[in-house]
């Protein structure tokens, strides 16, 4: 006879298995789903005709007075390629890029159906909403995996290339909280703390073939495109890493977001408006576990192609930094912290970001990892005034709702969001 205890315990085994199994045919199911939907059988093959060098209109007497000339004097530049890694802070940059694709009314190339561009499958301009041959888009800045000749399709080829690196440790350890559940082979590691007993030993759990491996090794090097399973001294990596220093203008850190911000406001001569943010998407402080310097040090050593990737990129940063002048840029950081802080007093009810139970409306209520809502949203204040009502709102608006607010068909996104809504994830 079992006693008590050890009935309550195998009642709780058979229940994660149970919920194992049923997550496991549901994401199969969607799996599938996607599949089919997106799959490349239904691309059309048009003609190839080359996009325009440029994309620039002839400003409108119109458009030159309400957008026109930056700070500067020179033109702000709209045609913009972003290539959004996962779990940087691009949250919050793909909000200033729509905020400013509004602006001067440019033309998105979006995703259709779901919020990314069939990643994590190379892109392929099929994948944009409303292609045609010739088409010129501005913006692109949907999740991809960067397939850089596709992308030529759709941009000017004198678009600026622009993307996001994080510190590999903190990328990983985000990356290992937000999709641990969706990658199979995590479901066997045992213990509290996964993600230490994970670095214990990697190999021993890591299947480079298992699915959603890729969010687990190598992240950024797999987002831009590349293998993220070569061995790291393979002089394949160093040609990569050339390769996206030539393509990318401008690499930016997100542990210097501000100084990120500021090259990207010179680069593309913008104006400081233009880069006011609220940390979107943010998780809630207790759910970030602190590495331990030995658990640092794996991770790195885990990731050895990110963190070569991000070691270049932050050489070529802080040259940049350098040549954009270090009291200059103090300056300018200054004064954007500034800005935001303004802004938060103006548009936050309570001034800072609230767990998920406490946003009041649902247009604010952000995108949650599976089984927990630990990613924290806003509350639009009530009262604020007619002048910065409308800026309030786009600032505080989840990437998920401002894609559909620009006309993009999230409905995949949308149906998934349902199913975990009825089982409780
Ligand atoms: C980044 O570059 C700066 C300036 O050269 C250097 O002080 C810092 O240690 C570098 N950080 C990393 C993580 O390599």
């Amino acid at each position: 006879m079992p006693t008590h205890d050890e009935g309550v315990m195998v009642g709780k085994q058979w229940r994660s298995v149970c919920k194992g199994l049923v997550l496991g045919t549901v994401l199969a199911s969607c799996m599938i789903l996607f599949y089919c939907l997106s799959a490349p059988e239904v691309q059309i093959s048009f003609p190839e005709v080359p996009v325009p060098y440029s994309c620039a209109r002839r400003p409108s007497p119109d458009r030159a007075s309400r957008a026109g000339r930056g700070w500067a004097g020179c033109v702000p530049k709209v045609d913009v390629m972003f290539m959004k890694t996962h779990k940087t802070a691009s949250s919050t940059i793909l909000n200033i890029l729509f905020r400013f694709g509004e602006k001067h009314r440019v033309r998105f190339a979006f995703p259709s159906m779901r919020n990314d561009f069939s990643y994590p499958s190379p892109f392929h301009h099929s994948q944009v909403q409303g292609y045609s041959p010739g088409a010129c888009f501005n913006i692109i800045c949907n999740h991809m995996r960067f397939n850089e000749a596709e992308v030529a399709k759709v941009l000017p080829a004198d678009a600026a290339y622009v993307t996001v690196l994080r510190e590999p440790a903190d990328l990983f350890e985000s990356s290992f909280h937000y999709f641990g559940r969706l990658i199979p082979f995590t479901w066997k590691i045992s213990g509290d703390d996964k993600l230490a007993e994970f670095l214990r030993d990697p190999e021993l759990y890591y299947d480079p073939e298992g699915f959603n491996s890729f969010y687990l090794k190598n992240l950024l090097f797999f987002d831009l495109g590349q293998d993220n399973n070569l061995p790291p001294n393979d002089p394949r990596v160093e040609a990569a890493i050339r390769a996206i220093a030539r393509r990318f203008q401008l690499v930016m850190l997100v542990e210097h977001f501000e100084e990120s911000l500021i090259l990207l406001k010179d680069a593309l001569c913008w104006d400081m408006e233009d880069l006011l943010f609220f940390k979107l998407n943010a998780r809630k402080g207790s759910t970030v576990s602190k590495l331990t310097p030995e658990l640092r040090a794996k991770a790195l050593d885990w990731n050895a192609i990110d963190w070569k990737l991000y070691q270049h990129f932050n050489t070529s940063f802080w040259r940049k930094v350098e040549v954009y002048g270090w009291e200059r840029m103090e300056r300018d950081v200054a004064e954007l912290r500034r800005r935001n802080v303004e802004m938060a007093a103006i548009c936050i009810e309570g001034g800072h970001a609230v767990d998920a139970g406490s946003i009041h409306e649902t247009a604010m209520q952000p995108w949650q990892p599976i089984g927990e809502k630990s990613i924290l949203g806003y509350n639009l204040k009530k009262n604020v005034d007619k002048a910065h009502r409308k800026l309030c709102r786009k600032m505080l608006t989840p990437e998920l709702q401002y894609l559909t607010d620009l006309g993009v068909n999230l409905w995949i996104t949308k149906l998934w969001g349902h199913i975990r809504d009825i089982l409780h994830w």
